[in-house]
């Protein structure tokens, strides 16, 4: 049997949007990965991807032609102070994960990032997240603390990991 595959990360487009919900939807619905609960279209990801703009990138994985994973990167705050510091979620397609994309794309967006002066990735995961834990260690963040009760899912409290990783200039020696 011959296969053919093919990998490749890129800046998301406007024609991504619903890749993007799908996957997003995954994360949503499996209550391990944040405390949306509200499924998204397609209209609301490309009105996000719109107001985002080139400012705060979203990269895509591409495999054999199907987007399968995705990061992306939003504001922290609004104070100029916190100018370059990020907020990012990444979620891979349940059929792709444990293959190394949400590696791939969060690499991805730290370059993105990079090219565009911030200094500071952060992010908060849940305890339980395991996957998720393994991959920002993996790529180089640092657990910070834990936030108790920082929030409820289904009316349950959630504990909140904060992790951050220095990148660009703040990474320097
Ligand atoms: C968390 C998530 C993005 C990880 O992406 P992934 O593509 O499955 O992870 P990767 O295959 O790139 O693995 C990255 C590293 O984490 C490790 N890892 C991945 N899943 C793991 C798991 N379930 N348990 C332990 N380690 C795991 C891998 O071994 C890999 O380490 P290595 O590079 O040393 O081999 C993905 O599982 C996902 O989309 N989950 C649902 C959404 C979510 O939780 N998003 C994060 C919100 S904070």
């Amino acid at each position: 049997m011959i296969s053919r595959s093919e990998t490749t990360l890129r800046l998301a487009r406007r024609e991504d949007a619903a890749a993007i919900a799908r996957i997003y939807n995954q994360g949503i619905e499996e209550r391990q990965a944040t405390f949306e609960t509200e499924p998204r279209s397609a209209a609301q990801i490309e009105h996000l991807l719109d107001e985002r703009g080139e400012r705060y990138p979203t990269v895509v994985v591409e495999h054999d032609g199907q987007v399968v994973a995705w990061a992306g990167v939003s504001a922290y705050r609004t104070r100029p102070c916190y100018a370059g510091v990020g907020e990012f979620s990444v979620y891979v397609d349940r059929a792709a994960r444990g293959s190394g994309m949400g590696r791939l794309a969060l690499e991805g967006l730290i370059a993105a990032c990079e090219q565009r002066g911030f200094w500071k990735l952060v992010s908060r995961v849940f305890p339980e997240n395991t996957a998720s834990r393994a991959l920002c260690q993996r790529a180089g963040f640092r657990e910070v603390g834990v936030y108790r009760r920082h929030g409820k899912l289904d009316g349950q409290w959630r504990d909140c990991v904060i992790v951050e990783r220095l990148i660009g200039e703040a990474a320097a020696p």
